[in-house]
């Protein structure tokens, strides 16, 4: 059972380092503490604290403390008034031991429950369910994942230089604004090149080939997965206006139709071969191709790669103070000299302190800080220090920013940014069993069994790649609230 919990066979057994956990059956069975409150009031009020007046992070954390417990129950947005189909009532799993169930698909079941009991009309994606909303049971689930799988096996031979050379258009274009007015925001830049770079590899497709995608893919990207999701995204700056406007109501899908179908159409023209691939090999139709298609492209790549490689940025330039940059220069030359045609996946593998900025970003930072996963049956849940019976049906929610700071796991200071936190010396290796960021274990294998995300390698090497560019091209690097400021280019 606990080699399960971890998601895969070839997983070490899921027990923190030290100091070594009692085992299941030594510790007490616990009533889970918290409760829902009065039906509509409490999911009020668990709604405006969670968005309004603690914000996620200090939600989960209060009552953590308040129940003395790292697995509770809550509620979590969003809830009345006009979200009479959604339960709201979740048991929240704190600590890395508890949080580790999610990946367990014997004891629970993820279909339609990517974000909690909410799930975004199938009229974004074709009114089909595409992978993210089906479960390890259902067929299609095998048929699409093991897809997803292909395509990023067969981009393999174009990911390095697609991304080298988008990169190369988005450092010019800062280079330039920087050169010319002083700053550059990082935030444009960063989603054309990663629009043209991912459609490239995903679709198979050149966004070039038609202008209005080429300029606007990206926004209609954004418009179309924002929208979506809004009910359950903390923004934090309109209060009150967000919760009257953003948080009460889903948003129709007919606002952002056109652009949609625009999109539609250009897989459909422009990625005909990885379309093919999927009817004749994976035995999927035309429209379940197209639909899942863009819901990788948009949704998991686009929307998972701009969070986390602005966080990226954003550790890059927080951590300039502590002689990161110069450490990272120095490994990137000595791996990999100043010219970016040697970057490889090989190449980078070879860069430990790289590789480690790279997992401690995503550990502090992790790009879907959310995960949910259904009880399948009743089962016995362990924290560090107790055992929990869960009933069948009952939503399990983690939130991984708490998770991911779990001091019988993280020893050393583990809410302190520490860049060299998964190196060899510091039993880095070992660590990267707790890191989760993939909605599995980091030593875990994505395949048709689970729901780790299927670019559970690349996802790291590529943010690699990104790192090790950036200290080739420049020496020094300045970066301010996503603002960069400054940059001395290698000589
Ligand atoms: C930084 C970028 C990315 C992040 C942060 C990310 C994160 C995640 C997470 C957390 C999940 C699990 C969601 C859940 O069920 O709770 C997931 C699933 C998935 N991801 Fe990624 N992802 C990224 C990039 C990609 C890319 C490039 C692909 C391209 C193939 C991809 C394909 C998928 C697929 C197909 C699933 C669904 C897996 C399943 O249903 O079994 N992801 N991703």
């Amino acid at each position: 059972m606990m080699a399960k919990m971890t998601g895969s066979p070839s997983v070490t057994p899921l027990s923190p380092p030290s100091p070594s956990p009692p085992s299941p059956s030594s510790l007490p069975l616990r009533a889970i503490p918290g409760g829902y409150g009065w039906p509509v009031v409490g999911p009020i009020i668990d709604r405006l604290n969670y968005f309004w007046f603690q914000g996620p992070p200090t939600f989960f954390k209060k009552r953590m403390e308040k129940y003395k417990s790292t697995v509770f129950r809550t509620n979590v947005p969003p809830t009345f008034p006009w979200f009479l189909g959604v339960n709201p009532n979740v048991i929240a799993v704190l600590d890395v031991k508890s949080f580790s169930h999610l990946f367990d698909m014997e004891i629970v079941e993820k279909a339609n429950v990517l974000v909690g009991d909410f799930m975004p009309s199938v009229k974004y994606t074709g009114d089909f369910r595409v992978c993210a909303y089906l479960d390890t049971s259902e067929a299609k689930h095998t048929q699409i994942k093991n897809f997803s799988l292909d395509i990023l096996k067969r981009s393999s031979t174009i990911w390095v230089p697609s991304l080298i050379s988008s990169l190369d258009s988005m450092w010019d274009k800062i280079d330039a604004d920087v050169a010319n007015s002083g700053s550059a925001s990082s935030f444009l830049p960063m989603q054309q090149f990663l629009f043209r770079f991912l459609t490239r590899c995903i679709v198979g497709a050149d966004p070039s080939t038609s202008p209005e995608i080429a300029s606007s893919g990206h926004i209609m990207l954004d418009k179309w997965l924002g929208i979506q999701i809004l009910p359950t995204v903390n923004i934090g700056i309109l209060q009150p206006l967000e919760e009257l406007f953003l948080h009460s109501f889903s948003y129709p899908f007919w606002l952002v139709k056109g652009d949609y179908n625009k999109l539609v159409q250009f897989v459909e023209k422009e990625g005909k071969e990885v379309i093919q691939r999927a009817q004749t090999e994976f035995n999927l139709t035309e429209q379940e191709a197209i639909h899942n298609l863009l819901f990788i492209l948009g949704f998991n790549a686009f929307g998972g790669f701009t969070i986390f490689f602005l966080a990226l940025l954003s550790a890059i330039g927080d951590q300039k103070s502590t002689g990161l940059h110069e450490k990272l220069r120095d490994e990137v030359r000595q791996k990999s000299g100043s010219n970016s045609n040697t970057l490889s996946f090989e190449s980078v593998k070879d860069m430990e302190l790289v590789q480690s900025f790279v997992y401690e970003t995503l550990r502090l930072n992790p790009p879907v800080p959310s995960q949910f996963a259904r009880a399948r049956k009743d089962f016995k849940l362990t924290s560090h220090d107790a055992v929990y019976e869960i009933k069948k049906g009952e939503l399990l929610c983690g939130y991984q920013p708490l998770v991911m700071k779990d001091a019988k796991v993280f020893e050393e200071s583990p809410a302190t940014f520490l860049y060299d936190r998964f190196t060899r010396e510091k039993g880095g290796t070992e660590l990267l069993n707790y890191l989760y960021w993939s909605n599995g274990p980091q030593t875990g294998s994505a395949t048709a069994a689970n729901k780790q995300c299927a670019a559970k390698e690349i996802v790291p090497l590529t943010a690699a790649l990104f790192v090790a560019y950036l200290f080739q091209r420049y020496d020094d690097i300045t970066i301010s609230s996503g603002s960069i400021t400054a940059v001395e280019k290698s000589k």
